[in-house]
């Protein structure tokens, strides 16, 4: 420990290249992976950016999502964090034993059957897509023909969501995981979209389908307002992730023909070629977060009871104690191990959903256009810096 890696750091947002995490967090890593973080409010806490300390932070019950118990490292959503994230239903933010009464109910309905039940209608969606790419012809923009809407209505069928719906939840949780959004716009996007859901809860109540949100509602004591909180974690959850994964996935691709040869031909290789692009792109752009409920000492380092942390995952998948050559994509390593989905008691719950939309997504787009290729200057793809999850904004291609 020097003196320069006990002075604090801000938070950097840029990146200097579009694939890579803030260069400085690298350095930053190498030097010493667990450093003080100075946070906008004034708060000291710290700044996590090494894979054993991240995987062991979040795996420690000494460390708390609660909201009221975190600072934010990002000085625009101070206030959304002390308000807008405290509903009942929003497990993310819950500690045991609140949060295990939770994912609970949520693991009775995230069954092995019904995700694979998923799986032909996934491939249908995937081929629909692509087929209407195809009638439009080229040029498009990939993010709204294919890798936006495909999770988008992976989720709402799941859910029961009517998709004709889609542009109210996808323009509020847009403004949800903008960075730039103020605080009276992100109150009135969660209030629209819990009108919504509210809505949605009741009629589940009255005519129950077979979908997820009326599983929950039949078959659990959740109330009204908790079943709408946990429907809204799970349709923003749902399809932006999935959806920059895809968008931001065909880009590396794209830059890296031999990997996309790869994923293309070989249909046995997209499993290892997900974990990889879901290591290397690591579209959590900040956080998770945490708070220590007690004092700990990790690495040498005293975090007092109290202080936020903020792990970089982007950061620690890109630790090469960890993972050799880290910042070369290869997509047949074994990725596996990476903390995308997060680790411990929140651990994605979305993640096999996740990832099967991804292989059956990416080898399909690559082989229905073999001449798949940007259509504008790889450095005019708009990334997503400003938003909490990563990706590209537009990506606009041919064939
Ligand atoms: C590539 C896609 C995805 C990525 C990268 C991702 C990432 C993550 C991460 C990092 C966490 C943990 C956050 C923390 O510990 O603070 C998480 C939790 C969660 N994810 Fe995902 N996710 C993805 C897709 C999905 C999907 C498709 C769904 C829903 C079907 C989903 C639902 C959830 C839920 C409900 C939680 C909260 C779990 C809990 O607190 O117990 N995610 N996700």
């Amino acid at each position: 420990m020097t003196e320069a890696t006990t002075r604090p750091v801000t938070l950097p947002l840029t990146r200097e290249r579009p694939f890579d995490p803030p260069d400085a967090l690298g350095l930053w890593r190498d030097e010493d992976p667990i450093r003080p973080l100075a946070y906008p409010d004034g708060h000291q806490g710290w700044l996590v950016t090494g894979y054993a300390a991240a995987r062991a932070i979040l795996a420690d019950p000494r460390f708390s999502t609660r909201i009221e118990l975190l600072h934010t490292p990002l000085p625009q959503r101070a206030m959304q964090f002390r308000n807008t994230l405290r509903r009942p239903g929003f497990f993310l933010r819950l500690d045991p034993p609140d949060h295990t009464r939770y994912r609970r109910l949520l693991a009775g309905q995230f069954t092995v059957r019904r995700m694979k039940g998923l799986e032909p209608r996934i491939e249908e969606i995937t081929r629909d897509h692509l087929d209407a790419m195809e009638r439009a012809g080229a040029p498009t923009d990939l993010v709204r023909a294919f890798a936006l809407p495909i999770p988008s209505l992976v989720i709402c069928e799941l859910l029961g969501v009517p998709y004709a719906d889609r542009e109210k939840f996808q323009r509020d949780s847009a403004v949800l995981l903008s960075l730039n959004s103020s605080v009276e716009q992100i109150e009135a996007a969660m209030n629209d979209l819990l009108d919504y859901l509210d809505d949605l809860v009741r009629r589940k109540r009255a005519e129950p389908d077979d979908d997820l949100v009326s599983g929950l509602a039949t078959e659990t004591d959740l109330t009204d307002e908790e079943l709408a909180g946990v429907t809204t974690l799970l349709l923003i959850a749902g399809h932006e992730t999935t959806a920059n994964m895809l968008g931001l996935g065909t880009f590396a691709l794209l830059r890296n023909p031999e990997q996309l040869a790869a994923v293309r031909d070989n249909p046995e290789a997209a499993d290892h070629a997900v974990e990889e692009l879901l290591r290397y792109l690591t579209v959590i752009h900040i956080g998770p977060l945490r708070a220590a409920l007690e004092d700990v000492e990790i690495d040498g380092r005293l975090i007092r009871a109290g202080e936020s942390v903020t792990i970089s995952v982007a950061a620690a998948n890109r630790d090469p104690e960890r993972f050799p050559e880290p910042d070369q994509l290869d997509v047949a390593r074994p990725a596996s191990g990476h903390l995308t989905f997060g680790h411990g008691i929140h651990q994605c719950l979305g993640q096999q959903l996740a990832r099967t939309e991804m292989r059956i997504a990416y080898p399909a787009l690559l082989r229905r256009f073999p001449g798949l290729r940007l259509a504008v200057p790889a450095e005019e793809v708009p990334m997503r810096t400003d938003m909490a999850i990563y990706g590209v904004h537009r990506l606009p291609v041919t064939w």
